[in-house]
């Protein structure tokens, strides 16, 4: 056995450094003691995007790009998609083990008395445009409850952590169903504390005249699947802005909406909404062919396809496209699903997907599914963002209570001009005051 450590050798100065490794890592900060000299500030690493490094050390979700593998605290997703519901996941997540019964009863029923908004907050939702995007209402709201709790910002108290979090929880489907019912010109809906989560959620999107909302627990276990899904995904660039923005030490509420910011991007969780827009662009089977040679010469992407992490099939895409049928046997099956699957089966087989190992990631299938389930396209990444609330959370409680871990502040390689001077002129009579 070697020892766990590499060297550096600088050349600079012929000087030799021995770098511990620990977890597979060395600690950039070992870096800066190669100097040129005593002025010289130290070696840094460039890393734009972050493509090999870690951040932080996390307990909560592992993947593995390769092997297409994806876990919560330890449990394959197969098997919570499989045996459990939303609620519990949640409480996995943040808390490290599954629920007892006991344990569950208390948080469903703590999450469920924090459904419930301020007043103002539907005035605040009502001041946006009638065609205001849901995704931008959900962000703003989320920022705006900081006002509301101005006691959030105290975050190193772990009570009134835990109090937020409830709340967080509790609250992100009522605004995205505020946030929906405004867009769509339609009264708010109460939530309804009989109701499990998901099933409440539904009555305050879809409710109407009737005087309760009946739960179909098929379209509900489905929802609660795709919730289950999008918990959690470890460093993701939406995670990165949670814990980049909480480590100044704001409040949750703040910190999120900049999180959900992130996501709302086309790039990350707005990919589903790009999936469904790409495949109406498309138009027809006999058009994918010709869509594929546009992509390969890198006019525009294949929405849906690739990740930074998978480099193979995303394990949430194979359980969404399995679950695609059972949803469609209820809704009818979504005409845009054999335009998929024909571009899955052409890509799967294509040189150039092959050869940069871009699979099908969890937007390829989840926006057909909501689309089915008569989600306008533009609630997707707010979809995302409900269930992503609880990886947020459990990843900016982490990051607070990490002795290691300190407000975020990357450094950067100066590319602007050397120290200058202004030009000489006449000074302005304004600026001679
Ligand atoms: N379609 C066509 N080509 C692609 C795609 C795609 N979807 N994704 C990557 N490529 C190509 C790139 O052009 C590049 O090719 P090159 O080496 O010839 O230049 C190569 O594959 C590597 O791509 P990068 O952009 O370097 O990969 P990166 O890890 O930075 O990007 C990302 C990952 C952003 C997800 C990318 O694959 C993409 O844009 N996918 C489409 C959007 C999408 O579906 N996003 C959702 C991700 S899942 C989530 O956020 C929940």
């Amino acid at each position: 056995m070697g020892k766990d450590t590499v060297t550096l050798i600088d050349n600079r100065t012929g000087k030799q450094y021995e770098l511990a490794v620990k977890d597979g890592t060395i600690n950039a900060m070992d870096l800066r003691q190669a100097k040129v000299d005593a002025e010289d500030f130290g070696l840094m690493a460039y890393d734009p995007a972050f493509m090999n490094t870690a951040n932080c050390r996390s307990a909560i979700t592992f993947i593995d790009g390769d092997k297409g593998i994806l876990r919560y605290r330890g449990y394959p997703i197969e098997e919570l998609a499989e045996e459990n519901n939303f609620l519990e996941v949640a409480w996995l997540l943040l808390k490290g083990e599954l629920p007892t019964k006991d344990e569950y009863n208390v948080w469903k029923s703590d999450i469920t008395h924090h459904t419930m908004v301020h007043e103002s907050v539907k005035k605040f939702v009502d001041g946006f445009q009638y065609d205001a995007h849901p995704m931008g209402i959900f962000l703003s709201t989320i920022g705006a409850l900081s006002t509301f709790y101005p006691e959030a910002k105290h975050v190193d108290d772990p009570a009134n952590r835990k109090h937020q979090i409830l709340r967080l929880i509790g609250k992100v489907p009522t605004i995205a169903a505020y946030a929906y019912r405004h867009r769509m010109g339609l009264p708010y809906v109460m939530p309804d504390n009989d109701l499990y989560y998901t099933g409440n959620f539904m009555n305050m999107l879809f409710k109407m005249a009737e005087l309760k909302y009946e739960v179909n627990p098929t379209i509900e276990r489905a929802l609660d699947i795709l919730f289950i899904l999008h918990a959690d995904h470890e460093q993701n660039c939406s995670t990165t802005a949670m814990r980049g923005i909480g480590s100044s030490r704001v409040d949750p509420y703040s910190a999120l909406a900049g999180a959900a910011a992130a996501l709302y991007g086309p790039l990350h969780g707005g990919a589903n909404e790009a999936v469904l827009h790409m495949l109406k662009e498309i138009g027809t089977m006999s058009a994918i062919p010709s869509f594929i040679e546009k992509v390969k010469k890198g006019e525009g992407r294949l929405m849906g396809f690739g990740h930074r992490i998978y480099k193979s099939y995303d394990p949430r895409a194979k359980i969404l496209k399995e679950m695609a049928h059972r949803v469609f046997a209820i809704t009818g099956r979504n005409p845009l699903l054999d335009m998929a699957l024909e571009l899955e089966k052409i890509a799967l087989s294509d040189e150039y997907f092959i050869k940069r190992k871009l699979y099908p990631n969890v937007d390829f299938y989840s926006g057909l599914i909501y689309q089915s389930l008569k989600f306008p396209v533009d609630m997707f990444p707010v979809l995302f963002a409900i269930p992503r609330t609880v990886g947020w959370l459990a990843q900016w409680e982490e990051m607070l209570v990490d002795p290691e871990q300190k407000i975020a502040r990357p450094r950067q390689i100066y590319t602007g001009s050397g120290a200058r001077h202004l030009p000489k002129f006449e000074k302005k009579e304004s600026a001679k005051a």
